[in-house]
């Protein structure tokens, strides 16, 4: 298994090119369930996790095939027929997002058997609204044996969905399976998150009828069937957050581009406190720090526009080193802080509590071998390397390439010292 050693000191001075956001490129794919017209997706990410949605869609009917475009990786997925509506153990285990082919199959074909992801590292992460969502839609709902079989015979019809606590994943499933149901339907207490839009905006391009996304109210009014399209993916809004930390922590000047220095506005206040320069452009920003010691701030994680708990363990890497005590607050997911002993190898100063953990800033930190547990954990552990005295091993990287393109080569483009190792021991 492939491991990451990074030798910490470097600043980080250059450009760094966002990539299109993995967590939208996912649901965009599904929706190509939807229609049997090619959807072609552009600013594609290439990771671990697309191509792993692929090869579902594949086993699904789904012809999936990847170039170079003029502007990027692209995508074009075409479902001319629905070969299969079974999603297997073994294929959504792997990646708990590949659950959201449950609500298009239905759409489209009136069925669907879809495993239950199971367990997850970061807490329980149970699938009760996206089910809830797809009942208010008509559908009938059946658990057996760990699978959920769906059946809706005479198609979905559109319906009231109020959600009681805010959800990405079941808020994207409520939308890809009611743009095809009979009639019209309404989300409340929608999750707000800027990946709502992207995906109603290519719904919208593909003929359906969705108005709201981006807010807490979603409407959406049938349609009988869809059509092709082409959307370009949305900048990764966590990977443009991780790599302005990554600049804050390891010092220097970074312009990170092709993004958008909106979706992240909440991290950008928290880094202003805490000492770092940032300047907005049209197509990205700059994140810049000059030696000064940064100072600890306190952070409560929250849904869209709240901070990011997909940035929360890479900004408790950076509070390692800030002065003072740092208070951190993970409040969408249990057991996220996994990443908080591993940064302590490297000497940083943090006790956990239930869903507190509180980050008392050392002088500096120090090389060593380390594990990633989960996708944001294990970035966190290479900002922490960044900055640390000697050499940092990430042992179990695919986590990393679950999420992030590229990532070595592009912080060694900025002057990291970093490189992978390929197939070495891990410590398993
Ligand atoms: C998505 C993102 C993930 C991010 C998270 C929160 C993708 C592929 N993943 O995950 O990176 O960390 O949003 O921003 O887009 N919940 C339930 N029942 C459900 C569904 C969720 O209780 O049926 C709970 C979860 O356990 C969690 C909370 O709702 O406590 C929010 O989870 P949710 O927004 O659904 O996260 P995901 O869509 O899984």
């Amino acid at each position: 298994m492939d491991r990451i050693a990074i030798i910490g000191g470097a600043r980080l001075e250059g450009e760094i090119p966002i990539s299109g956001a993995k967590n939208s490129a996912i649901k965009l794919m599904a929706a190509s369930l939807l229609t049997d017209e090619p959807l072609r997706l552009t600013n594609m990410p290439r990771l671990a996790d697309t191509r792993f949605l692929g090869k579902l869609l594949q086993r699904l009917g789904t012809e999936v095939s990847e170039s170079e475009g003029a502007d990027g990786p692209e995508t074009l997925l075409q479902t001319r027929e629905i070969i299969s509506t079974i999603a297997p153990y073994d294929l959504v285990r792997q990646m708990r997002a590949s659950f959201n082919v449950l609500g298009p199959l239905l759409a489209r074909t009136g069925q669907a058997k879809v495993s239950l992801p199971g367990g997850c590292t970061i807490g329980a992460r149970p699938v009760d609204l996206h089910l809830q969502a797809l009942e208010a839609l008509g559908a009938r709902i059946d658990l057996h044996e760990g699978y959920v079989y769906a059946q809706a015979p005479r198609g979905l019809r559109g319906g009231r969905i109020d959600f009681p606590i805010n959800s990405v994943g079941a808020t994207e499933h409520a939308m890809l399976a009611a743009v095809l149901a009979e009639g019209d339907s309404e989300i409340t207490n929608a999750a707000r998150e800027p990946e709502m839009v992207d995906l109603a905006e290519c719904l919208n391009k593909m003929g359906a009828k969705v108005s709201g996304a981006g807010t807490s109210t979603i409407q959406i009014q049938g349609v009988s069937r869809l059509s092709g399209a082409t959307h370009a993916v949305m900048p990764d809004r966590i990977e443009t957050g991780t790599y302005a930390v990554a600049a804050a922590m390891a010092g220097g000047e970074v312009r990170l581009t092709r993004t958008r220095s909106d979706f992240i506005e909440t991290l950008l206040d928290k880094m202003g406190e805490a000492g770092v320069e940032v300047t907005l452009h049209n197509d990205g920003l700059t994140v810049k720090r000059n030696g000064a010691r940064l100072r600890a701030v306190e952070i409560d994680t929250a849904p869209y526009p709240g901070f990011a708990t997909d940035l929360q363990a890479q900004f408790m890497a950076l509070m390692t080193l800030a002065e003072g005590e740092s208070v951190i607050r993970e409040t969408i997911f249990e057991n996220r802080f996994m990443h908080a002993p591993e940064l302590s190898r490297l000497g940083a100063d943090i006790t956990v509590s239930g869903g507190e953990a509180r980050v008392r800033g050392v002088e500096s930190l120090e090389g060593a071998q380390v594990m990633a547990t989960d996708l944001r954990a294990s970035v966190s552990l290479v900002i922490a390397g960044l900055a640390g005295r000697g050499e940092t091993m990430v042992n179990r990287v695919y986590h990393l390439d679950r999420g992030f393109e590229r990532l070595e080569e592009k912080l060694s483009a900025c002057g990291a010292q970093i490189r992978r190792i390929k197939g070495g021991d891990d410590e398993e």
